[in-house]
């Protein structure tokens, strides 16, 4: 493999000041833009990591991404003709993933498109049975939760999974437009009752507009998708990369991926944000091994994520990430001598659940072959966590080589939802590491 030339060319792109950021190209077009997906990447930026690393190994043939979200890197992936292989413990990712890299017939989708519509057409000016969840009327309005139910019952009537997986991302992107909570933070915070009282939302016209629009997104990307096989899981990583049937050693020849920056609940809670609509959707639609009680509570998706539980102090101290990370130990223990016993728990705790995907990646790679990792790093005690210092002494000490890294501005998008209203306000910069495994 040519790694010097994609190193000596990635550095030449460097000459240009912020290349990387692609203010020039960073649009969500076709089915990049089904569904709204917190701190998403820009598929223009992964698309031109993909084609400088394929330039230089034409024999790269999978990727991996362990944390898939909604998916940009794996689509960017299909466009390049590579199989492709995703993980993520969000059952509304793991939809929209499935909905997106579905192969469709264009003319069988329109049709079930205007049947479906008609059937919501029809029951319109009709009383129908009002869905119903607990918290469901503080969450929605009445007129909400009424053109809500007459879209999810017209839904359920299609017999086709494939089809209402199609249907439900549009449906989940509604709902969650058309919920009572603050637009401004990714956790669920209640509006004002007055601005709740003026708010007027056309679900139904909503939702045709959207459908519409997914079905343009799918038609242009089946212009762009090359024949490849997807291999999606639901799941926590931790576990699911552990199948030795699923994900044999020495198996991957690129991993792509956007690991979580901290535990969710205070860096990005795509549980929370993703939960309401989940709420609405058949589980079973989504994937047989999703529990209920995952949509039971707001935080549960939260917790069950990297960095949810937060370990014994002792178990941390003498954990093999505190050995293997010199700053990370350095970053735990100012926090300790501050007093802040929990969030050096909390950090600590993120790492040793982050590590442990991390070492199952060293297995499944081939040798030789190449990890791209895009993170950032955040505030904690008014500190900046270096994560990718942290991944870079861990990736080390797990035997990879660090081959290269640089780093870009996080341009804000009006396509994305806001990150930098969250504890995310301090991130504006990203390093993209990249490994190889001798
Ligand atoms: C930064 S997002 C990925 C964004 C994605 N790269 C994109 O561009 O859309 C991180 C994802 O990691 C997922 N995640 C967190 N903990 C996980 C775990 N233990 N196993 C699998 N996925 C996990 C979250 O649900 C979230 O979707």
């Amino acid at each position: 493999m040519g790694i010097e030339n994609l190193i000596a060319e990635l550095k030449t792109k460097e000459d240009f000041e912020s290349y990387w950021d692609f203010r020039r190209n960073d649009d969500r077009s076709h089915v990049h833009s089904l569904l709204k997906y917190p701190a998403v990447m820009v598929p223009g930026m992964q698309g031109e990591i993909f084609d400088l690393i394929l330039k230089h190994d034409p024999t790269i043939k999978n990727v991996l991404d362990p944390f898939m979200g909604s998916g940009t890197v794996l689509i960017e992936a299909m466009i390049r003709g590579l199989d492709i292989k995703g993980i993520d413990i969000n059952p509304l990712a793991y939809l929209t993933v499935l909905a997106k890299t579905q192969l469709y017939h264009e003319g069988d989708i329109k049709i079930k498109i205007n049947e479906l519509i008609q059937r919501i057409d029809s029951l319109r000016e009709k009383d129908t049975d009002l869905f119903s969840f607990t918290g469901i009327n503080k969450w929605y309005t009445s007129e909400v939760l009424s053109d809500l139910s007459k879209i999810r019952l017209s839904i359920l009537q299609e017999p086709d999974v494939v089809y209402r997986r199609f249907f439900w991302v549009a449906f989940a992107e509604i709902a969650k437009q058309a919920d009572n909570s603050r637009t401004s933070t990714f956790k669920l915070h209640i509006k004002l009752d007055s601005v709740i009282n003026e708010s007027r939302f056309d679900c139904i016209q909503s939702f045709r507009k959207k459908i519409f629009s997914n079905l343009n997104a799918i038609s242009e990307f089946n212009n762009l998708r090359k024949e490849a096989e997807n291999q999606l899981y639901y799941g926590d990583s931790r576990i699911i990369l552990n199948d030795k049937r699923s994900f044999p050693e020495n198996s991957i020849d690129l991993i792509i991926t956007s690991p979580p920056y901290g535990d969710n609940t205070t860096t990005i809670t795509y549980g929370q944000y993703s939960i309401l609509p989940l709420r609405w959707i058949p589980l079973t639609d989504i994937n047989e091994l999703v529990d209920e009680e995952v949509i039971k509570s707001l935080s549960k998706i939260d917790k069950d994520s990297l960095g949810g539980t937060n370990y014994h102090l002792d178990l941390l101290c003498h954990s093999d990430v505190m050995q293997s990370s010199p700053h990370l130990k350095n970053f735990i223990e100012k926090l300790l001598l501050d007093k802040e016993t929990e969030k050096a728990r909390k950090v600590a705790s993120f790492i040793l659940d982050f590590s442990e995907v991390l070492q199952s990646l060293c297995k499944v790679v081939k040798q030789g072959k190449l990890l791209v990792f895009t993170v950032g790093n955040r505030q904690v005690h008014k500190s900046e966590f270096p994560l990718h210092l942290v991944l870079k002494e861990l990736a080390e000490a797990y035997g990879l080589t660090t081959l290269y890294d640089f780093r870009r501005n996080i341009v804000k998008n009006r396509n994305y939802v806001d990150t930098t209203k969250q504890g995310f306000k301090t991130i504006n910069k990203e390093t993209i590491m990249i490994f190889q495994k001798p």
